[in-house]
């Protein structure tokens, strides 16, 4: 196989940064906390040179504390024993709620928007009470979020498991979390359709034969019909009059991944921004749905994952009539936002009015480790601009370990310092948590993710370390493959994986979703070969290209290359755990879509 270099955009960032958009400024009378990236970079360096002070300093001025702190951070990663404001004690529900009811008591806390979109949205005043270890299996519904600040409350630990699971799934999550109550509902909506989550609950209990006891630590579970019984303080529901003019965040996640766990509860609500709850999906019952929601409830601030915006994108290119009145951030996460989306975004989402932010960051670490800041630093498409306070990036050469200096580079991405939102341990298995983070590298907090590093000092993730193609001794990421393809138009979604190749060690292999129109597989292969080549190599000749009617995808978005690459491999049978998939039956259709055109 022969390679040959042409011009190479790493992960295709593109050299240009684009300003904040002067109507940031007129869509809402605050002004962001720091002036200009001046002023971002000399507070960053306090953040990494003085991690203590600057944490103290934020600790106190952002969080009401019920016992002042008397040490900020204690451990180091070669322990994996973190511990932080130590000596401290606060409570994470008094923060969000009753600090903010008690200032300003007819504030809003949450907007509900209901999966039907006749419904208009409601206001909710929370409360909460107490728990043990709590699942919480509920569909995007604001008594998600009271059931997650009433565990806060009382110290109990939720455990926000997916929707979408599955009984066995459910089991699983119930028993490895020794979960003593279960909170759910008997029935949730999601694009107009009715899911009997009590069912599932009673399957996931009794067993798949109906008989046998299962999850036997769990003493409670609520349903529908209990859930009154659980927060016990004031849930107050009624229509909406008018929307005052104050900031509101809508994170069109689910409750149970991490983006939401962060930035639709804690972080809104402990700020006291009005947070918006969308129980439906972004199609139903059209594509402008995103649209109506940020026109109606008048969300300021808008933050959804690369799957979702690409699929509007493709249905609705040329945007939505509807106007977007107070919209001036719309950020990303969770996946890599290719340079042409991210363009589509800003031009025609967002009609240049607002800030589009690729933000990066990981469960494990709670918050945003790159982002550009909203309303301050410019933005640069295709990268996730630089780290947020008191992340101390570095690149580490996979063969020998060693830091990799200087800018126009790409390692894998490690972290060199802790910070407060990083993971304490894995739940029940401290080793697997030492050795997952901390034993690959020492001294250093492993991402997992490789990423490049350009001459601007903005970082762009090249996916996972495992999503890596190594063909004839070249290393190439998936993203970046996906990216040029992405970047070629043809595509609305595209999935790449390595395949074992007797030539060349790895070989690609492209998935495509069908398109009406594009000439089938044939033309999709001759667009895929065109883009490669336009861009920077050839590798066509054991390429494979299969045009399927969608990807195995997770709940938060992610495409399962995984098992893309299982499939092929021909271990059909032994694909591993599919439960966070969102449609379990693509397998089966892939399989025959593959079948049909090998
Ligand atoms: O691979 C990176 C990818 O998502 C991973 C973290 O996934 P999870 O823990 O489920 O959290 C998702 C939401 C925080 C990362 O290791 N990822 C996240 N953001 C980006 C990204 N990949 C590329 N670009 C991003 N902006």
């Amino acid at each position: 196989m022969t390679i040959f270099g042409m011009r190479r955009r790493e992960g295709n960032a593109s050299s240009t940064q684009i300003a904040v958009p002067s109507t940031y400024f007129q869509k809402h009378p605050s002004v962001p906390h720091l002036r200009d990236q001046n002023e971002y970079r000399d507070l960053y360096q306090k953040s990494i040179e003085n991690p203590s002070e600057f944490w103290s300093s934020m600790a106190t001025s952002c969080l009401k504390w019920d016992i002042p702190f008397d040490r900020v951070h204690h451990g180091s990663f070669d322990h994996g024993d973190h511990g932080w404001f130590l000596g401290g004690k606060l409570n994470a529900c008094y923060n969000c709620v009753d600090r903010h009811a008690l200032e300003s008591p007819d504030k809003l806390a949450m907007l509900y928007e209901r999966d039907d979109p006749e419904g208009a949205p409601q206001k909710i005043t929370p409360g909460c009470t107490k728990g043990d270890i709590v699942t919480i299996y509920l569909p995007n519904i604001p008594e998600a979020v009271v059931s997650m600040l009433a565990c806060a409350r009382i110290g109990a630990v939720h455990s926000v498991v997916f929707a979408g699971f599955s009984a066995p799934s459910l089991r699983d999550r119930v028993d490895d979390a020794r979960s003593k109550v279960l909170i759910t509902v008997d029935e949730s909506v999601r694009g107009g359709k009715v899911i009997q989550m009590k069912n599932i609950v009673e399957d996931a209990l009794t067993g798949d034969e109906g008989r046998k006891v299962q999850c036997p630590g769990l003493r409670k579970v609520r349903t529908s019909g209990g859930m009154k019984n659980v927060p016990s303080g004031r849930v107050i529901v009624s229509q909406c009059s008018s929307l005052r003019r104050v900031r509101k965040m809508f994170c069109a996640g689910d409750v149970g991944w991490i983006t939401c766990h962060s930035y639709l509860v804690y972080t809104p609500l402990v700020l006291g921004i009005t947070t918006v709850v969308f129980e439906g999906t972004p199609t139903y019952p059209s594509y402008d749905r995103f649209w109506q929601i940020l026109d109606r409830c008048k969300a300021s601030h808008f933050y959804a994952a690369p799957t979702a915006l690409r699929m509007i994108r493709k249905m609705r290119p040329n945007g939505s009539s509807i106007p977007l009145e107070r919209l001036r951030v719309n950020a990303s996460i969770g996946e890599p936002l290719a340079s042409n989306v991210w363009q589509w975004c800003y031009e025609v989402f967002g009609r240049k009015e607002a800030h589009v932010l690729d933000t990066y960051f990981q469960t494990e670490t709670g918050c945003h480790a790159f982002s550009p800041l909203a309303g301050v630093t410019p933005t640069k498409p295709g990268t996730v601009a630089l780290p947020f306070f008191g992340f101390k990036p570095a690149l580490i050469d996979p063969d020998s370990g060693r830091e990799i200096e200087g800018d126009e580079s790409r390692g894998l991405l490690v972290f060199k310092q802790p910070w407060p939102g990083i993971a304490r341990t894995v739940w029940g298995d401290h080793a697997r948590y030492l050795k997952t983070y901390f034993g690959g590298h020492s001294g250093y907090f492993t991402t997992g993710d490789s990423a490049y590093r350009d001459r601007d000092g903005c970082y762009c993730i090249l996916g996972r370390v495992d999503d890596v193609v190594n063909v004839s001794g070249h290393r190439l990421s998936t993203a970046e493959i996906e990216s040029t393809l992405l970047d070629h138009g043809a595509f609305a979604e595209v999935a790449v994986v390595g395949i074992d190749d007797q030539l060349t060690g790895q070989a690609i292999s492209v998935r495509l979703p069908q398109e009406p129109g594009r000439g089938g597989q044939k033309g999709a292969r001759t667009i895929s070969k065109t883009a490669y080549r336009g861009n920077y190599w050839s590798l066509c000749s054991t390429q494979e290209v299969f045009l399927v009617s969608d990807l195995p995808k997770t709940r938060s978005g992610k495409i399962m290359r995984r098992l893309l690459r299982k499939m092929l491999e021909g271990e059909r049978h032994e694909l591993g755990d599919t439960s966070t998939l969102l449609h379990p039956a693509v397998l089966s259709n892939i399989i025959d879509e593959v079948n049909e055109q090998a």
